[in-house]
């Protein structure tokens, strides 16, 4: 099981989750009362799923798809390591993948 962190926007809360592989990202935070939206549940349409990844891991990742990119284009406060946590999927390669939520988020499907 791979182990991930996420770390609040302000960086004073760390959670510490043992997460089953092939779950995503967003299904974690959600299964584990952590604030991240995810508006439209994976379909990659809100861009509310937004995570910085931590610069240490990102290169761990495979790239982000051009539907992707164009959300991460709009999202708030993006980074040079965003990414949707719909779109990161665990496996053990993955292990201590650490991320921090955004302070807030945009939901595209309500702009
Ligand atoms: S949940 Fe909407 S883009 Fe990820």
């Amino acid at each position: 099981m791979p182990k991930v962190v996420f770390v609040s926007a302000d960086g004073q809360k760390r959670w510490e989750i043992d997460a089953p592989s092939g779950e995503s990202l967003l299904a974690v935070a959600h299964a584990n009362d952590i604030d991240l939206e995810g508006a439209c549940e994976g379909s990659m349409a809100c861009s509310t799923c937004h995570v910085i990844v931590d610069a240490k891991d990102i290169d761990r990742l495979p790239p982000p798809s051009d539907e992707e990119q164009d959300l991460l284009d709009l999202a708030y406060q993006v980074s040079p390591t965003s990414r949707l946590g719909c779109q990161i999927v665990l496996n053990d390669k993955l292990d201590g993948l650490t991320v921090r939520l955004p302070r807030r988020a945009n939901n595209l499907l309500l702009d």
